[in-house]
């Protein structure tokens, strides 16, 4: 099976078909349209053992193959942002205030284009591919949903990759190891108590209170977290008070947490020391801590060995490209947590000569489009490699 030449014929499709999902973003949670769309696309090709989900938007297909074999599960987000397009191409969102600015358009694309090119070659497959097309992931909602639904009960591997602004085209990324830090969500309410500004003392300020326990959270990143281990904490939002002249009685502070560690570590360190700091000045905080979602951690080297040498095998060694690991979150990660073996990669999409130079969330984010075939051969290599290896299993 040539799939890297059916992914050349199908490059006039797969730009065609993301250039139309494009122009109708729906947001997270809102991808009834675009649930419709791609089962129409999918049935088009002849696709036809299609499950739409119970509850929420969203589906999955399941390619037979014409041979025994495990299930893969090639997974493409399909949600849009609150962003205001000013990309100014001709094929922008022509729903005001939406935008497919984090590229999730492009997934859509190439899992049609790689859906197309499995079809294809389906007598050759050892088992089945299920394309898993997911809402939601921009509120962290939708792998979690899919997950619950039992989409990949019975799948063996799944794959997933995401189109970078920031990473040079056509380069394609499948480093092993740490990728993308956890996000974990915390708030914490502060209690004081009021009085007039001119008589502190006959008060607890909850502002002054939540400035030292602010400044003490950043002494658990740089004096009792490990320094090789990577942790972020932010925090984003604090109100407090109701008047320039009296004295703050409460306040609340919310932030996230961003780290590659697991486990309840860096939770536990934090409550110890908000606690503490506010008790010092007789003040009293309560820490709400929320595991969103695990990090993206490249851990099975089986599935690093296959997604490497997909892209390898077809457009050459210099093609493999390193995007640093970063702290930002995937909802992908959530497919990992009953255990299946996953892995994530980075497709290169900014490209100076084209003028796509924004970072995905921008308003004027724009993908190289001579990626897209790339990102869709690679899939269905990606697929078709992992189920040949694993059926003598
Ligand atoms: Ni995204």
């Amino acid at each position: 099976m040539d799939i890297k030449a059916l992914a050349e014929a199908y490059a006039p499709y797969i730009v065609e078909r993301r250039r139309f999902y494009h122009t109708c973003p729906e947001l997270s949670g809102e991808e009834k349209e675009t649930t419709a769309k791609i089962k129409a696309d999918l049935e088009a090709m002849g696709i036809t053992d299609i499950h739409e989900m119970e509850g929420f938007y969203g589906l999955y297909a399941d390619i037979h193959g014409g041979k025994p074999g495990k299930t893969v599960a090639l997974r493409a987000d399909i949600d849009a942002l609150s962003v205001h397009e000013e990309s100014g191409l001709p094929f922008a969102s022509k729903v005001d205030g939406k935008m497919h600015a984090c590229g999730h358009d492009n997934h859509i694309a190439m899992q049609l284009g790689a859906a197309k090119i499995l079809n294809e070659v389906k007598d050759e497959l050892c088992g089945t591919v299920r394309l898993v097309f997911q809402p939601a992931e921009e509120i962290a909602t939708g792998a979690r949903d899919m997950l619950n639904a039992g989409v990949l009960d019975g799948v063996a591997a799944i794959y997933g990759v995401h189109v970078w602004g920031s990473f040079d085209a056509p380069y394609i990324d499948f480093t092993s190891g740490n990728r993308m830090a956890c996000c974990h969500g915390f708030q914490v309410e502060v209690e004081g108590r009021s009085a007039h500004a001119s008589a502190p003392h006959e008060g607890i300020d909850a502002v002054t209170v939540s400035c030292a326990i602010i400044e003490a959270l950043q002494k658990v990143v740089s004096r009792i977290n490990d320094p090789l281990n990577p942790l972020v904490i932010t925090v984003g939002k604090v109100t407090a008070g109701n008047r320039w002249n009296v004295l703050a009685g409460h306040a609340k502070l919310e932030g996230t947490v961003r780290t590659f560690a697991t486990g309840t570590q860096v939770e536990d360190e934090m409550r110890r020391v908000i606690e503490n700091t506010a008790a010092a000045f007789g003040a009293k905080a309560t820490l709400s801590y929320q595991y969103m979602t695990a990090p993206v951690i490249n851990s099975d080297e089986q599935l690093n060995r296959i997604a490497q040498n997909a892209v390898v095998s077809m457009y050459g060694q210099e093609s493999l490209g390193h995007q640093p690991t970063m702290m930002g979150s995937e909802d992908f990660s959530i497919f990992g947590e009953h255990g299946t073996p996953y892995i994530y990669g980075f497709v290169g999409s900014r490209n100076p000569e084209k003028g796509c130079i924004y970072s995905n969330h921008h308003e004027k984010f724009n993908v190289d489009e001579d990626i897209l075939h790339r990102g869709a051969a690679v899939a269905a290599k990606f697929a078709a490699d992992f189920l040949a290896e694993t059926a003598a299993e």
